[in-house]
């Protein structure tokens, strides 16, 4: 991993000490944290300051904070659709990892989430009560706050079809209840959440036999294990053409296998990249050139990059 590129270290000093002087003992802060064991792929470098806010008050008060004195600050969900460069983050990477974060509560057929419950763990509450329609979610690899910033989507399902109301923080520190109908989204994409943070939802299950929902999940897990790598990987990296699935288009330009460094394009399915060793993320950048590059000659498609690349280089 390459460390940041130099920043008067005073300055990092400076300001993280005088960020955790504001916030309760309860929060995690950290200077120089690694990045890459954090995300699905595992490359890229560290955070200059790394906080995890033990609850809404104190997201609110990193928030302002970083307002204040104009520091930059990226929120990391799981992972699980992120491209970190090797230089890693300058400013606050915030991680809603706090058990605050992280409920369910389910109240008859509505299930209150938080944005760091995995998506995973919702799919199996919902299955426990019988609730059904959220089956797409177990095949996910991320948390509710990543899905809702990019209007994740599995099995021809959607984030936000599931979402009854979202709850938010815009960025002086304010929290907001708003219905999912007032929200607008589109294909990978809630462009209110480019400018807020997600703290939850509340989504709507349908009471539906246990068997059915065991039958779905099944479907599910199955389609997963069987069209995509096992390998660390970053999801998808490329949004899907109106003409054709870009994994589909990969494979057809005969590119899976090609390879980086540590970083080949699947054989298993042509949209994924997978981190076969110390892939970098120059490795990864680079293959993700020669796959848009031969598309745009081959073929004239333009793809476009569904994977959120961050940091420096
Ligand atoms: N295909 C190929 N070769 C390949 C890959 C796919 O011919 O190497 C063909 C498949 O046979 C199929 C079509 O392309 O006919 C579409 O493939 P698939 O069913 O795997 O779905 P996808 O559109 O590639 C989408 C999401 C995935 C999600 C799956 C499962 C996008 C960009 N991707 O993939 O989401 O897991 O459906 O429902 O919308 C992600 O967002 O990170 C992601 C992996």
């Amino acid at each position: 991993m390459t460390a940041l590129a130099p920043e008067p270290i005073t300055r990092t000093a400076d300001l993280a000490a005088e960020l955790r002087a504001l916030l309760k003992p309860a929060t995690v802060l950290r200077r120089d944290e690694p990045l890459a064991k954090r995300t699905t792929l595992r490359v890229g470098g560290p955070a200059e300051i790394y906080v995890e806010p033990a609850d809404e008050s104190e997201l609110a008060t990193v928030l302002r904070f970083c307002r204040d004195h104009e520091v930059p600050f990226f929120l990391l969900g799981r992972g699980s659709n992120l491209l970190i460069r090797n230089g890693g983050i300058r400013g606050v990477v915030i991680h809603l990892g706090a058990p605050a974060f992280s409920d369910i509560k389910v109240e008859g057929e509505q299930l209150r989430c938080g944005a760091g419950t995995r998506l995973k763990d919702i799919a199996l509450t919902a299955k426990r009560h019988g609730l059904g329609g959220l089956e797409f979610l177990e095949g996910i690899p991320g948390n509710l706050g990543g899905a809702l910033h990019m209007n994740a989507g599995a099995m021809n399902a959607w984030t936000f079809e599931a979402v009854e109301t979202l709850r938010f923080m815009d960025y002086t520190g304010v929290a907001h209840d708003r219905p999912a109908r007032d929200v607008p989204t589109t294909y990978r994409s809630c462009p209110l959440l480019k400018s807020a943070v997600a703290l939850g939802a509340v989504l709507k299950g349908c009471s539906t036999p246990r068997e059915q929902i065991e039958a779905k999940l099944a479907e599910c897990q199955k389609k997963r294990w069987t069209s995509q790598p096992k390998e660390p990987s970053a999801g998808c990296i490329f949004k899907n053409t109106k003409t054709v699935p870009a994994g589909k288009l990969v494979d057809e330009l005969g590119l899976k296998g090609t390879r980086v460094g540590d970083a080949v394009v699947s054989g298993v399915h042509g949209n994924f990249i997978i981190n076969v060793g110390k892939a970098t993320a120059r490795d990864v950048l680079a293959l993700i050139e020669i796959i848009r590059t031969t598309a745009r000659e081959q073929r004239g498609i333009q793809l476009e990059i569904e994977v959120e690349i961050v940091g420096e280089d």
